[in-house]
């Protein structure tokens, strides 16, 4: 098996060749002066399992395409295989044509995916992880909650009150408690289908005292995370701590939310930010020791 860094998670991409003891395969990356990427392989690739480690967080667009670039490359120089390791997976959130004449977005980037010969994607924490496995290429959706509560656990905060957003979201603060032990409860956040804001309705939580843990899988912009700290710390708890899979935030979002009462902001490396004190490699690890995907298309 060969891994592939991608530009977008170079640092993520050589941690996981190193657990796995694979070969890395450097890309090397320029960026034209009119924005288009190019890449090219620094290594041979034909007839190998190759692994392609690459976000697709911001800039979406362009680490889309580099992610396209990637995978194409690697089958016409000849791969056996192509596994797409897209630790967090843009688009997923338009998971269907919610208005008619809509696009339906996380179908056409995997279709693109498939064309591109990949043909198996490794995600993390995707906003639909059953709507993906529907479509066109296997798809494998990986939580990063348990490393994140244990992240905590480590630190000192077993026990911790475990929170998540929303009572569709409870099952992420179920996941965290599994490793925290403590309690665990969901803000009552609700966004609304239109506007797409978040209001808080009113739900008494038993955090008195309590240090409190808010999960959630993506921190945007920050919205979602300042109204569930500030209401939590409104609820009596001590100490507020906010975790998050995928940080897309940028560091003046982490300040707002540190203003909003949280004592600190920690993410995952899906999304390489100055949060990011989690690493997901070894579930990524995990996941690929167990098989690799034929070559699509
Ligand atoms: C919603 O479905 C997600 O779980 C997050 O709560 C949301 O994406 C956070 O967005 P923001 O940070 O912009 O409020």
């Amino acid at each position: 098996m060969m891994v592939v860094p991608g530009p977008a998670s170079t640092e993520l991409g050589k941690l996981v060749a190193a657990e796995l003891k694979a070969k890395v395969v450097p890309v090397e990356f320029k960026r034209f002066p009119d924005g288009e990427s190019r890449i090219r392989f620094e290594g041979d690739v034909k007839g190998e399992d190759v692994v392609v480690v690459q976000t697709t967080g911001p800039p979406q667009n362009e680490n889309l395409v580099q992610l396209f670039l990637l995978a194409d490359t690697a089958r016409d120089l000849g791969a056996k295989s192509i596994t797409a390791v897209v630790p967090y997976f843009a688009y997923a959130r338009q998971d269907k044509r919610f208005r008619p004449g809509e696009c339906f977005s996380a179908k056409t980037i995997v279709t693109l995916l498939r064309t591109c010969g990949v043909g198996k994607i490794v995600t993390v924490n995707s906003h639909n992880p059953a709507l993906l496995k529907t479509l066109s290429v296997p798809v494998e959706d990986l939580s990063a909650i348990g490393l994140l509560a244990e992240y905590f656990r480590k630190r000192g905060f077993e026990g911790a009150f475990s929170l998540s957003m929303g009572k569709k979201g409870l099952d992420t603060a179920v996941e965290a408690r599994k490793v925290l032990g403590g309690d665990c409860d969901y803000v009552p956040t609700q966004r609304d289908v239109v506007t797409g804001n978040v209001t808080l309705g009113k739900k008494p939580l038993a955090v008195k005292g309590e240090v409190a843990i808010v999960f959630d899988d993506i921190v945007s912009s920050g919205g979602t995370m300042m109204k569930a700290v500030a209401y939590v710390k409104e609820q009596g708890a001590k100490h507020v701590y906010s975790a998050c899979v995928h940080p897309l935030l940028t560091d003046e979002v982490r300040e707002k939310i540190l203003k909003a009462g949280a004592e600190e902001v920690v993410g995952t490396d899906t999304v390489p930010n100055v949060v990011s004190n989690v690493s997901v490699a070894p579930l990524i690890v995990k996941a690929l020791k167990k098989r690799v995907g034929p070559v699509c298309g």
